[in-house]
């Protein structure tokens, strides 16, 4: 079934995934405007979008290049990017796919690790093919990255012992920081001094860091503020979801990403059954923000998802009069879209009420190999 073009919403299958084209074009150039006003980088991280119709916009918009997570967003994006940064220490088979890139692509890849090193020093010379290596920092997060700067150094210096491997640059990245961007004073700085610090050691012992890539959503409208990043790697900014929105890292008129949902059950009193549950809307808390439930409506935030089962969501009506029917469609703004993103084939692109254009969501999944058995084709 084909769905025309300027449908209105009634003609699309619920549950399914719907980008606002205006949104998301504000989205996309107010990052280009901070980038190019504050001198930045910009090399946009994919996850959140993994579309190469998405990606290919952000090039557009003035994007160096962009950034991924995993070895089969690699090998997508490699048809629109020929500038790409895999910001995850990958080791073993991961290696396998990253070195198939076409030849054309820049590779970079961050990493804390000798046995990293190691093994893509190994991976790249069977391939016969330069990778750039950034060395990563832990400044604050505790997730990867090395938090010794003498730590930083050896790895660096190992990476220029390693052919064809080159150091470029240093990476981190400052999770860690989901307070309203107005209360993240004492967090930037006490990031700045660290970053400042391995930088300066680094340079001391010959190893000046040429790129300091960093960057979050949550931060981002402040990344010039942290001394010495030269890239910065905003995921989630292109849809926004509601934990940006309720941290303040964007209005709620910045959430361009949300879920078409239709009422199918008004029986119990003071709720509504939605027909997207756990498997259409994920399963994560707000990260950073007080309030409850799953997500909100985009016409209401005040109803939220305060239930689901794995197709059913329950919307609390408990804070509004409004009372829906059986059969109405409403928009759901997820928690957190990067993960919502992900359980879905096509999103739908929309102005106003109306369907303009859809995009697969090409780069999902992990494109992992069949076992080849023997007389099974
Ligand atoms: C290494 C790295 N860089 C950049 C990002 C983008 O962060 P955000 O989605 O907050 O923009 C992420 C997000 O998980 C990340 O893990």
């Amino acid at each position: 079934m084909i769905i025309p073009v300027g449908a209105p919403f009634s003609a699309l299958e619920t549950p399914c995934a719907l980008v606002d084209l205006d949104r998301l074009e504000g989205n996309l150039a107010g990052m280009a405007a901070y980038a190019a006003r504050e001198g930045l980088s910009l090399r946009p991280h994919i996850k959140t979008h993994k579309a190469t119709r998405v990606a290919a916009a952000q090039l557009a918009h003035g994007a160096v290049g962009l950034t991924i997570a995993t070895p089969a967003e690699a090998q997508v994006m490699s048809a629109v990017c020929g500038d790409l940064l895999l910001a995850y220490p990958a080791v073993g088979p991961k290696l396998g796919k990253l070195m198939a890139l076409p030849e054309s692509v820049r590779l970079t890849v961050s990493l804390d690790s000798a046995r990293a090193v190691e093994e893509l020093a190994a991976a790249a010379k069977a391939a016969g093919r330069t990778v750039r290596v950034y060395v990563e920092l832990d400044v604050g997060m505790h997730r990867v990255g090395v938090t010794a700067w003498d730590d930083a150094i050896a790895l660096a210096r190992l990476v220029t012992e390693r052919a064809p491997l080159e150091y470029a640059g240093i990476a981190f990245y400052p999770g860690h920081i989901r307070e309203e961007p107005a209360s993240q004073d004492a967090k930037l700085a006490a990031l700045g001094v660290a970053l400042r610090s391995a930088i300066d050691a680094l340079t001391d012992a010959g190893f000046a860091p040429g790129v300091v890539s960093g960057g979050s959503t949550p931060t981002v409208w402040r990344t010039h503020e942290i001394d010495g990043v030269t890239e910065f790697r905003p995921g989630t900014y292109v849809y926004n979801d509601r934990t940006t929105a309720e941290i303040g890292a964007c209005a709620w008129e910045d959430c361009a990403f949300s879920v078409l949902a239709t009422v199918v059950s008004t029986s119990v009193p003071g709720q509504a059954v939605i027909d997207a549950g756990a498997k259409a809307l994920g399963r994560e808390p707000l990260r950073g923000a007080d309030g409850e439930g799953w997500g909100a409506l985009l016409d209401r935030p005040d109803v939220v998802v305060s239930r689901m089962s794995e197709e059913h969501g329950i919307l609390d009506l408990s804070r509004t009069d409004w009372r829906p029917q059986v059969g109405d469609l409403v928009r759901v703004v997820p928690n957190h879209v990067c993960i919502v993103v992900h359980l879905n084939d096509v999103i739908y692109g929309v102005r106003g009420d109306r369907v303009e254009t859809s995009w697969p969501v090409d780069a999902r999944g992990r494109a992992h190999p069949a076992v080849a058995v023997e007389g099974v084709a």
